[in-house]
């Protein structure tokens, strides 16, 4: 299973993202961690430096990814003709959570043999006026579209803050997108936002607005009120974290007072069907082959899609 934290800016997703996998490792399930924000944010809570040479969207990195994920795949054309949206097909090779898996292996950190960790990366100096970073998250892109997980395993990536998924193809990769939001009306107009978007997108049933940094029940009417129901769950502002990021340790489960929020968010999460997905990221594919940028830069690359039997 793949899930997204995102939400406004400050909200708490890489908080909320460190906590459920430190909950899930817990649960002895097998956890590939992504931080895919820009501010690099996640590996560090999870006690991981995060080097700009380890980064997958290093273009070394991208490149080894895609020449290992293009596999035989005739269809692709080369490793150069990988764009965001392009999708396996005969010959392409997955990636698994197996510790043994030649892509965790060379491009993750490993915390136990059950989970790794991973990050996009961010801008280098080299970028300065003419970067863009969804260019670095389109091997996300390529590494989510690749993933073949088995019952159990799941995906955790923090997500840039705001409605930036949807600007690409990663709102269809996910399996739950969580929108962690604060009783704020700033927060609140940006979960609302992700809401509208995501009906738009055809992916509104895979949202769970949860609210953080909750102190009393008045907070709790207000995220009720102006979302318009009840949040899927609500973690509460917790002195234990802020004592442990004071005292410059990661967050951990333990520091909560109770693991219920994240309980009820894995118990919500349930798998996209495979066949809706593969639609979904289809369409996204073709329309991505229509851009001016795509045909100069590749070519026609809707031919990379493999023939569907129906
Ligand atoms: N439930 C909570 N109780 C107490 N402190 C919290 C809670 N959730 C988050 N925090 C604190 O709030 C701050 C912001 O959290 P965090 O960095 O996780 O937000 P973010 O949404 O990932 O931010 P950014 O948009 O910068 O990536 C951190 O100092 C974090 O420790
Ligand atoms: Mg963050």
């Amino acid at each position: 299973m793949k899930i997204a934290f995102t939400g406004k800016g400050g909200s708490g997703k890489s908080t909320m993202a460190a906590l459920f996998v430190g909950y899930l490792r817990q649960t002895g399930v097998r956890v590939l961690a992504v931080d895919a924000d820009v501010n690099v944010h996640l590996a560090p809570l999870l006690g991981v430096v995060a080097h700009a040479s380890a980064a997958l969207s290093h273009p070394e990195r991208t490149t080894a990814v895609r020449r290992h994920l293009l596999g035989t795949n005739k269809l692709i054309g080369g490793v150069d003709r990988f764009v965001a949206t392009t999708p396996p097909g005969p010959g392409s090779r997955t990636v698994t959570l197996d510790a043994a898996d030649p892509v965790l292996t060379a491009h993750a950190v490993a915390l136990d043999e059950r989970t790794h960790v991973m990050h996009v990366g961010t801008y280098e100096p080299e970028n300065i006026g003419a970067g863009c970073y969804h260019g670095h998250l389109a091997i996300l892109e390529n590494l989510l579209s690749h993933l073949e997980t088995r019952e159990g395993d799941v995906v955790v990536c923090d997500m840039v803050a705001g409605t930036d998924a949807f600007a690409n193809s990663l709102h269809a990769q996910f399996d739950a997108i969580v929108v962690v939001v604060e009783p704020t009306p700033e927060s609140v107009t940006v979960a609302r936002r992700y809401r509208e978007l995501a009906e738009a997108a055809g992916v509104a049933d895979l949202l769970l607005l949860v609210g953080n940094k909750v102190v009393d029940e008045v907070d709790v009417d207000y995220l009720r009120r102006e979302l318009g129901s009840a949040p899927a769950a609500v973690l509460p502002s917790q002195a234990g974290l802020r004592r442990a990021r004071q005292a410059g340790e990661c967050p951990r489960p333990e520091d909560l007072e109770d693991v219920a929020p994240l309980r009820v968010i894995a118990s919500l999460v349930k798998p996209v069907p495979a066949g809706r997905r593969a639609e979904a990221l289809r369409a996204l594919h073709l329309k991505v082959a229509e851009k001016d940028w795509v045909r100069s830069a590749h070519g026609d690359v809707t031919d990379q899609l493999a023939p569907v039997h129906k």
